[in-house]
């Protein structure tokens, strides 16, 4: 089986022990025991890393550091975006700096040429689940990559340097780190690693300090390109970026889980009629063809879609999902009724999320209305 993994394309079953050796990553051990609090870490979700050992230090020595990510919108927020802000929240409940940026140059040269569409997917999808999921504005830089800052200084200082990298690159590391490459993903790397790197900078947080980057590992090639050229570049004293890799969280039928095609996930904004309906009709099960042979050798959690949904965080507690993997491996639960137990934990979620929703969307008006975003 191959599988092919691009910033801009992933086909195939992602083999993640053989990514680790290739992008030359190291796995994720020993992490602070604040991490336990995670599911996400406790589960091996975020799996890997890049000079992850300078946060851990951070963390323990209560040092400053900051966590960066973006985001391209692309239609509905579902639930594997919704992985990222879990991570993002809580390096914010760790202390970190946020910054989040909205990847619209980058979206508007790799696939939507739209601005307007992307601003408005990125204001009512994304900034507002998150400030729904618990993100706080305080401590936060959110911001589009076409509009650093309203103060031209920054501004100035961060488009500046996605300009200056250029520099420090050769065009066969690019297309080494990219493989086929065009103008556009060039120009979408220079101005990421800017992303990456511009917290450091004298106009934003006024020192060199830890950065935590926390990405699928599609993105590991951006990594690689900034954390080379950041060691280049010397009129900046760039402290190493880190990176977190988390896995790909399955779409409803199998296979990616993808903005496109609505019968592949579930959006934070489905209704329980909806969600209970996509699920008892796409969601992949690892169960038997029949009941007979359901009973006699039990169910495989590690392909069912439903059990991947509540490993991946909608059953936070450890022991009950325990549970649930042993009574389907046994046989002893069926396909139909751990997609039962998926729906109710499912419309839970969705129940609590919409009411949190109803203050963030008042925030959000507040924040456009305010000229804030
Ligand atoms: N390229 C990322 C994506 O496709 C978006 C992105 C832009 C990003 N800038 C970033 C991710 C900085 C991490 C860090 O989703």
């Amino acid at each position: 089986m191959t599988f092919k993994i691009t910033p801009w394309e992933v086909t195939g079953k992602v083999d993640y022990d053989k990514l680790i050796k290739e992008f030359g990553l190291q796995p994720l051990q020993n992490l602070p025991k604040q991490f336990n609090n995670c599911s996400l870490f406790r589960r091996k979700i975020v799996f890997a890393h890049r000079d992850f050992k300078r946060i851990s230090e951070a963390i323990e020595n209560k040092k400053p550091f900051a966590m960066m990510t973006g985001l391209m919108p692309s239609g509905k927020f579902h639930f594997g975006h919704k992985m990222v802000a879990d991570q993002i929240i809580f390096y914010q409940s760790l202390g970190a700096k946020i910054y989040l940026a909205v990847a619209d140059l980058e979206a508007y040269n790799s696939r939507n040429p739209d601005m307007k569409e992307l601003r408005k997917t990125a204001i009512k999808e994304y900034l507002t689940n998150y400030l729904a999921l618990g993100l706080k504005l305080k401590n936060c830089e959110f911001y589009f990559q076409s509009h650093r800052s309203k103060d031209g200084v920054k501004s100035n200082a961060y488009y500046s340097l996605a300009n200056m990298l250029a520099r420090h690159a050769t065009f066969n590391e690019f297309k080494a780190i990219y493989g086929e490459i065009t103008p556009g993903k060039m120009s979408s790397g220079l101005l990421q690693a800017a992303d990456m790197l511009h917290a450091q900078l004298p106009e934003f947080e006024g020192k060199s300090l830890p950065v935590v980057v926390p990405v699928g590992v599609d993105q590991d090639p951006h990594l690689r390109l900034a954390r080379d050229i950041s060691q280049r570049i010397k009129v900046f004293k760039f402290i190493q970026l880190s990176s977190t890799y988390h896995r790909f969280i399955p779409g409803l039928k199998s296979g990616k889980m993808s903005s496109s095609d609505p019968t592949s996930y579930i959006a934070l904004t489905d209704n329980p009629e909806e969600t209970a309906k996509k699920i008892r009709k796409y969601a992949f099960s690892g169960g038997q063809p029949t009941l007979e042979e359901h009973r006699k050798k039990g169910g495989n959690p590690e392909i069912d879609v439903s059990f991947q949904m509540l490993k991946y965080g909608l059953e936070p507690d450890d022991k009950k999902l325990e549970q649930i993997k042993e009574e389907y491996e046994s046989g002893k639960m069926l396909s139909g009724e751990l997609k039962e137990i998926l729906i109710e934990k499912m419309n839970q979620f969705l129940k609590e999320h919409n009411k949190q929703k109803i203050k963030a969307n008042k925030v959000v008006e507040k924040l456009e209305s305010s000229g804030e975003i």
